[in-house]
């Protein structure tokens, strides 16, 4: 009986770890369903009926399925229950059995840890992967190719062999510099040089903050809709996921969410991904407001500034605060190229020696000659060139792409309507909650080859957002000119659908 499972994992996860009721039914849950004890696809009993049978209140039941669906074990389906989720890997029967070359039976799903396992079965970037329109990914082709090679060869030529060595901790000092005078003056970051960081991009310094500045279990808040990379880098560094909605104003903290204070918050408040709000000035008081009533820090991902089509410029988060919480990170993904593999974290200055010395006794930072390259890159201008002929490219694109949409937008409130395309590499045409947006972005997949991704699918607990999240970024504007009616199109097929 599953009742009498749960009961004797927790009396065992009670006596050995202490934890709360609703961690111990969360885990004892979830090793039902990596046990194969919860099968794929199986219905969960209700909460009211989970409660009653393990002498819990409700709240504690609440609390445990809702974190298992956050995480990708559960999934809801309006009116008929909680399932577990068909992609949770299990242990198999037999685990540790030999094939005949001598190979464990299960290398793969049995031999994970249980982190290893949530992390497999959650959402992840490699869902539908076919170009143009995947959402985020710059065009990496205009990049000055022939320039990078001579400013890299002549970085070799330099400084062989030193440049072979590990990196200095915060990275190479005139890069820091170079990051420093930028978002000085472009972003209104507050800093000095001593305060950047050079990482190997966004999930590195989200992995670094989580390390240092939170323990195992504590509690990050995460904007609902959210970024995967982020979710996964907490989810893999052991802290517990809270979802907050976000509006159109942004992340929007309700008093319920005080009952799980955080210690991280982790915002996109210029642009949020997936949906494209852009923080309100009053609700950016408001969050750094509610860190400090929580002493938290805030985690700022400014992954795409850089682009910035209309309305007026908007200064990072970083800029108004008084109290030293925010860490300020960015990238050079979406300017350059992704494989680049480099980024940059502001820490306050009273954290600076710590993270830095972590960084180098984690992550043993390397890449010197492509440092210096780049520094030089963003010294002689280059870098600022490369963004000019990028945001007049991508603005042309953004614009047709806006074009090709228009004649399926409606001016009711439940869309379609078009949000965040202010800004970046990507929109959110936002759509009725009628249309199954998941089977829209796979029909588009399967019928034409293009990539969009369901907004549904970056949701971790709400339920309410339909949508496609559409990239620009990436194809010519021939091929935007091309794919932009078909997925139109699409819609509006479904559209009809939905009102049928
Ligand atoms: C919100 C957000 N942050 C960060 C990144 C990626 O940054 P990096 O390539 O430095 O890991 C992305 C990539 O799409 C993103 O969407």
């Amino acid at each position: 009986m599953l009742s009498e499972y749960l009961l004797a994992e927790m009396s065992r996860l009670g006596a050995r770890d202490a934890l709360p009721l609703h961690r111990q039914l969360y885990e004892a849950l979830r090793r039902a369903m990596l046990d194969g004890k919860l099968g794929a696809g199986e219905r969960l009993p209700s909460s009211r009926d989970l409660a009653q049978d393990l002498k819990l209140s409700r709240n504690t039941v609440v609390a445990a399925i809702n974190q298992l669906s956050v995480e990708g074990y559960l999934a809801s389906r309006v009116g008929s229950g909680t399932y577990v989720n068909d992609s949770v890997p299990r242990t198999t029967p037999g685990r540790g059995a030999r094939q005949a070359g001598g190979q464990p039976a299960t290398v793969q799903a049995g031999r994970l840890s249980a982190r290893g396992k949530a992390l497999s079965a959650s959402f992840c970037a490699t869902e539908l992967e076919v170009q143009p329109f995947t959402p985020g990914i710059a065009d990496f082709s205009a990049f000055p190719l022939t320039l990078w090679q001579r400013l890299q060869n002549k970085h070799w030529r330099l400084t062989y062999p030193d440049m072979l060595d590990y990196n200095d901790s915060g990275g190479y000092a005139p890069l820091r510099r170079a990051v420093a005078d930028y978002l000085r003056v472009f972003r209104s970051v507050q800093l000095d040089a001593d305060q950047v960081v050079i990482t190997t991009g966004t999930q590195q310094s989200l992995e670094l903050c989580a390390r240092l500045l939170a323990d195992h279990g504590d509690t990050v808040w995460v904007e609902d809709p959210a970024y995967w990379g982020a979710v996964k880098a907490f989810m893999a560094t052991g802290l517990s996921l809270h979802p907050v909605p976000v509006d159109e104003e942004g992340i929007n903290p309700r008093s319920a969410d005080n009952a799980k204070p955080p210690r991280l918050v982790y915002v996109t408040p210029s642009h949020q991904y997936p949906t494209g709000a852009v923080m309100s000035l009053p609700r950016r008081h408001q969050l750094l407001a509610t860190a400090r009533a929580h002493d938290a820090w805030v985690l700022e991902d400014d992954y795409d500034s850089e682009y910035r089509f209309s309305g007026p410029p908007i200064s990072c988060l970083e800029g108004l605060d008084t109290d030293g919480r925010v860490l300020y990170m960015g990238t050079f993904s979406k300017v350059l190229y992704p494989g680049l593999k480099i980024g940059y974290l502001v820490v306050p200055r009273p954290l600076v020696a710590a993270f830095k010395q972590a960084h180098y006794d984690l992550n043993r930072p390397g890449q010197m000659p492509v440092q210096a390259a780049l520094a030089e890159f963003i010294e002689m201008g280059h870098f600022a060139s490369a963004l000019r002929r990028a945001r007049l490219n991508y603005g042309e694109r953004r614009q047709c792409l806006l074009e090709a949409l228009r004649p399926v937008l409606r001016d009711t409130q439940e869309g379609p309507y078009i949000s965040g395309a202010e800004q970046g590499l990507h929109l959110c045409l936002r759509l009725p909650q009628s249309v199954d947006d998941r089977a829209l972005a796979q029909r588009i997949a399967t019928q034409h080859g293009l990539t969009v991704r369901p907004l549904s699918a970056y949701c971790l607990a709400r339920k309410d957002l339909r949508g496609l999240v559409i990239g620009y970024g990436y194809a010519p504007l021939a091929e935007i000119k091309r794919c932009g009616p078909l997925v139109a199109a699409a819609v509006r097929q479904a559209l009809g659908g939905a009102a049928a």
